[in-house]
């Protein structure tokens, strides 16, 4: 039977330093390090995959950002038939490398996954209920025992009332995954967003933009997630995926793939 393609263009987010990596990022880009027996890049574009999403652009930038054209060409290995890719100068943050794909979003419904977020299961559901949903954005949740790393909401029932960006106190177990689903507002809203603390444009403020507009939906993920920015969240990573069944089944072999040159 053939797949279901889904609606939804899709987005990696594989820019930055990586400077919680240093010395491993001092070449490499961190989303091209080896994540068990895959250079990390390949998980999300999976996810996206395994989701019925064919569409996918890949904001790169930072160190060895060429790599990724060597390393995944027109995404063959996926049963792709082309990849898109963009360039992020500097460091401007998640919504700024976000900002790159206004062209080729071109106003379509977009699921926006961070190069180091790999998860256990599938966003399929999610992505069809994001296209129910008609509009707006939709985030995933997943409960964490160290809330404080990640975006935190603030939930009421079923709405959230607002994310805090790596608090202190965190008002719920839960860490706002690095997935996302956005309309074409999304580009506006970026547009209003001025940096952070840490001088970056926050993807945080872009989702409690949403929440304020009331236009802000939440699943909870199943199965488990991890991010691999952190030495600890890197080794975690590496050990989960060589543990799971789930990536024996929905990860093609590495040996089948074939580097582009
Ligand atoms: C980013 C987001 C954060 C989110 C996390 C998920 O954090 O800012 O809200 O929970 O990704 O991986 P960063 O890894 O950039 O510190």
């Amino acid at each position: 039977m053939k797949e279901e393609v889904v609606a939804v263009k899709g987005v990696v987010l594989a820019g930055g330093l990586g400077t919680r990596l240093r010395p491993l990022t001092a070449v490499a880009n961190k989303h091209l390090l080896p994540v068990y027996n895959q250079p990390m890049i390949y998980y999300p574009i999976q996810t996206l995959v395994n989701a019925g999403i064919q569409d996918i652009m890949i904001v790169t930038g930072g160190n060895s950002a060429g790599d990724f054209l060597k390393l995944l060409g027109n995404g063959k290995a996926f049963g792709l038939k082309h990849i898109n890719y963009t360039y992020q100068e500097g460091e401007g943050g998640i919504a700024d490398a976000l900002s790159l794909v206004e062209h080729f979003a071109s106003g379509e419904p977009i699921c926006v996954i961070l190069g180091d977020n790999i998860i256990e299961g599938n966003i399929r559901a999610a992505a069809r209920a994001y296209r129910h949903q008609g509009g707006g954005a939709k985030i995933l949740l997943k409960k964490v025992p160290d809330p404080q790393r990640f975006g935190v909401p603030e939930l009421e029932g079923k709405h959230v009332l607002r994310i805090e960006e790596k608090p202190a106190t965190p008002k719920s177990e839960y860490a706002v995954i690095g997935i996302y689903f956005y309309d074409g507002d999304v580009f506006d809203i970026i547009r209003t967003l001025v940096p952070s603390g840490r001088g970056e444009l926050e993807i945080t403020d872009v989702n409690n933009a949403y929440i304020e507009r009331g236009e802000m939906t939440w699943d909870e993920l199943e199965g488990w997630w991890t991010d691999a920015g952190t030495f600890e969240s890197l080794l975690r990573a590496s050990n989960l995926v060589a543990q799971s069944g789930a990536n024996k089944m929905e990860m093609r072999n590495a040996a089948e793939v074939s580097v582009a040159r």
